[in-house]
């Protein structure tokens, strides 16, 4: 049984790591919920009792010997807290893109890359969600056919921007001006999420880039990105091009994904059958359809892939991979 933290847990994927950690029955000796000052002294519900949210700082950290901590508070908080978990003795499992590319810090998807998690500092990062759904079947396919070039379109929902990103959404639909995103949401579709750098792309789509390149362990793969927000409630969907070293029937692409662990195949399009935002919501796995070959090149694949952003994509993920340390005690 583990001391667990949640940095953040008043947050939108705060609030469903307790969810799937309930859910999971994760082995849970005493639960520590922290937050900003703002929200200290409030209390959540898990497995039906009130917790004290904390203001997280050392005092309230330090005699708590915790021994994971998931985090999902933003890059700020990561930088300056996981140091001061770890330093205490607890494993961190952070969400924001904080620490995802620091050399030390391994980047995981517990289906692709769990082997990663062996030589840990005490400081894990849990991929940006839209790298996480991708990862899924696309390590199938490099294991399988090697992969020479992607090419990501995203569709990704409002919750993947917090409480706020919810928020604005709702008022749009009333006709209030957004505060988290720089335009309406509502009836809208805006190709900017998170900052735009020099090269001309946004954060998120280097994120996605730099993101595969690591947890595939290949350096050299060819990946240009361009990640939407849409007014979608929750789940991110993907338009995923992909050319593959050596040619493919797609039968056997399919047969590959039907056994490919965290992955369901939903393609059947006499029955009208591809996943959907709404569908996926809420489930565990990360959905594929519309597979079919790209005509326009040699070896080409397309693919849409969905998953719940806030599950799979976040807490889920986190907790998958505190599932992983404890079974392999890597802790
Ligand atoms: P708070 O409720 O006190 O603001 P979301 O991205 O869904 O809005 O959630 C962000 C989460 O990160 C919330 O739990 C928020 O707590 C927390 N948070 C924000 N800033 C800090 C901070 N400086 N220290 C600790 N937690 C923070």
């Amino acid at each position: 049984m583990y001391n667990v933290a949640i940095v953040g847990s008043t947050g939108n994927v705060g609030r469903k790591f307790l969810e799937i950690l309930e859910e999971r029955n994760f082995p849970i000796k005493n639960i520590y919920l922290f937050a900003s000052k703002r929200s200290a002294g409030s209390y959540l519900k898990f497995k039906g009792q009130e917790y004290l949210v904390e203001e997280t700082c050392e005092d309230t950290i330090k005699n708590k010997k915790i021994d994971i901590a998931l985090f999902s508070a933003g890059g700020d908080t990561s930088l300056k807290f996981a140091p001061i978990f770890s330093s205490y003795g607890a494993v961190v499992i952070d969400n924001s893109s904080a620490w995802r590319m620091n050399k030390d810090v391994p980047l995981v998807v517990p289906e692709v890359n769990p082997e990663d998690l062996k030589n840990h500092n005490g400081i894990i990062a849990n991929p940006n969600c839209s790298t996480i759904q991708a990862m899924v079947p696309l390590k199938a396919l490099l294991d399988n056919y090697g992969i020479k070039r992607i090419v990501y379109s995203t569709y990704q929902a409002v919750s993947g921007a917090g409480m706020q990103g919810i928020k604005d959404l709702e008022d749009g639909l009333k006709g209030l001006e957004p505060k988290k995103f720089p335009y309406q949401i509502a009836g809208n579709c805006l190709p900017h999420i998170d900052v735009f750098l020099e090269n001309g792309y946004t954060k998120e789509e280097m994120k996605m880039i730099e993101e595969t390149r690591k947890i595939l362990h290949s350096n050299d793969l060819k990946i240009t990105a361009t990640t939407v927000r849409v007014p979608v409630l929750n789940s991110h969907s993907e338009s995923i091009n992909v050319e593959l070293n050596s040619p493919f029937e797609l039968e056997d692409i399919f047969k590959l994904f039907e056994k490919t662990e965290g992955l369901t195949v939903y393609d059947n399009l006499n029955e009208l059958k591809y996943p959907t935002a709404l569908n996926v919501s809420g489930k565990d796995d990360v959905y594929v359809g519309r597979i079919r070959r790209d005509f326009s090149l040699d070896n080409g694949l397309n693919l849409w892939v969905v998953a719940d952003n806030i599950r799979k994509g976040a807490a889920l993920n986190a907790v998958q991979i505190a599932e992983v340390l404890i079974k392999n005690e890597w802790l």
